[in-house]
């Protein structure tokens, strides 16, 4: 127990994700041990801006207070106990606009810190949230510890970001359920996950549900012809190895084949790979392609599914770890760090370096992801032992050997 008493703020801010709750629970419950209060700020750095704008007096402002008893339920359960298990964010978030864009709400923003009269403010975000809050804190001179949270898993200096493993079990439960029609149908389903600029979600949950293919931006950044003749080839393999269905997992952020962007890559695909081996490389490459012609394909698009379901124990543990760990970065005042995961325990990084990091990535066209998939990283290794094709550059499509039977998998 800390005797001097200190008064500190949460907020969430960015795309949300499962998790986020349980670590808001495990920040009140720590602070409570110490006799500290806890404001939750709702909507991310939109409830400093509420705040300053409604003029609240402080009075007011106890409605932002957090304890244990709040939300309590019939028979005593307490409510913030249960929060763990939800996934949301109670606080809500924001995940538009850039407030250091706008002086007038930024200084508003700045403002509605003063009114509350922090000690310190625990930011939950990903890379966007957390580039942006940051540069408020150092406007500001904000005490702020952040804790990283995002399904894509793309914020440096951690192994593991809150969300994360609840939305590869999503994608992982997906592909199991999605198995038995397509092999009832003998089709190949293509199932569009999500990530932003990321393959971490595509490549682990692509791995655990048994894709026959994953393509993320890391390794395929666009659908170049080469890759679609290299998926055309592995349809193809499958079918003479007796195996008349597929899954095929694409990250969101795939480029087509001019290197733009789609708003279904998914589809796209589909539809690329039907134009190859039915035009192409039945007519003019080898006459094998042909029975690919018959091949049934659907598209499923996952989307926020992958954001909604309920923390699978782990992401409640790393939320309880991260959300300790940062009463005790307050309690020692040691600001301006990001809370981290890696080599099997709770670390710290520098906030300084962690941003840095994320805005020199943000502005690289080429490479905007903060933390992407590394080409050695050992499930990449994992997969192409599989036999899962990842978009590597096709071999020659023109000689009959290429097309021996290998079945892999
Ligand atoms: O960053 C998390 C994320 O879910 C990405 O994977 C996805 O591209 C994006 O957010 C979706 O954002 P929105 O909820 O604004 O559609």
């Amino acid at each position: 127990m800390n005797d001097k008493s200190k008064s500190i703020g949460i907020l969430t801010s960015g795309g949300d994700c499962p998790g986020l709750n349980a670590v808001i629970r495990a920040v009140v419950k720590a602070a409570e041990i110490n006799n500290w209060e806890v404001y939750g700020l709702p909507y991310g750095t939109d409830g400093f801006r509420d705040i300053a704008e409604n003029n609240y007096s402080r009075k007011d402002l106890e409605r932002f207070r957090l304890t244990r008893k709040c939300y309590e339920l019939p028979g005593k359960i307490r409510g913030l106990d249960v929060l763990q298990f939800f996934s949301g964010s109670v606080l809500g978030s924001i995940s538009k606009g850039d407030p250091n864009k706008n002086p007038e709400v930024k200084e508003k923003i700045l403002k509605g810190y003063e009114m509350l009269g922090l000690d310190a403010l625990i930011a939950i975000g990903g890379d966007g949230s957390l580039e942006i809050i940051y540069d408020l804190a150092q406007e500001g001179s904000w005490n702020l510890i952040a804790i990283p949270k995002t399904i894509d898993n793309d914020v440096p200096g951690t192994e593991f970001c809150v969300g994360f493993t609840t939305a590869v079990e999503v994608v992982t439960q997906a592909l199991y359920d999605l198995t038995f029609t397509a092999a009832s149908h003998d089709r190949i389903i293509i199932v569009e996950v999500m990530g932003r600029d990321a393959g971490h979600l595509a490549l682990h949950g692509g791995i655990a549900g048994g894709a026959d293919i994953i393509l993320i931006p890391e390794l395929t950044p666009h659908l170049s012809l080469d890759v679609l003749h290299g998926c055309c080839e592995k349809l193809l393999n499958l079918q003479q190895c007796g195996r008349h269905f597929g899954l095929v997992v694409i990250a969101e952020g795939v480029k087509n084949q001019h290197n733009e962007k789609e708003d279904r890559i998914g589809d796209y695909l589909k539809k690329e790979i039907q134009e190859e081996y039915g035009q192409i490389l039945c007519r003019e490459k080898h006459p094998d392609f042909c029975r690919l012609k018959d091949i049934d394909m659907r598209v499923t698009v996952l989307g926020h599914l992958q954001r909604s379901h309920p923390p699978v124990a782990w992401d409640r543990l790393l939320a309880n770890a991260f959300g300790v760990q940062a009463i005790k970065l307050i309690e020692e005042e040691k600001y301006d760090q990001l809370v981290v995961w890696k080599q099997g325990g709770v670390g710290i990084e520098p906030l300084y370096d962690v941003i840095e990091t994320i805005k020199e990535r943000h502005n690289d066209e080429q490479c905007p992801c903060p933390s992407p998939v590394q080409k050695g990283d050992c499930l990449v290794k994992t997969a192409r032992s599989l036999g899962i094709y990842l978009g590597d550059s096709n071999k020659d499509l023109g000689s009959s050997s290429s097309f021996s039977c290998s079945c892999r998998n």
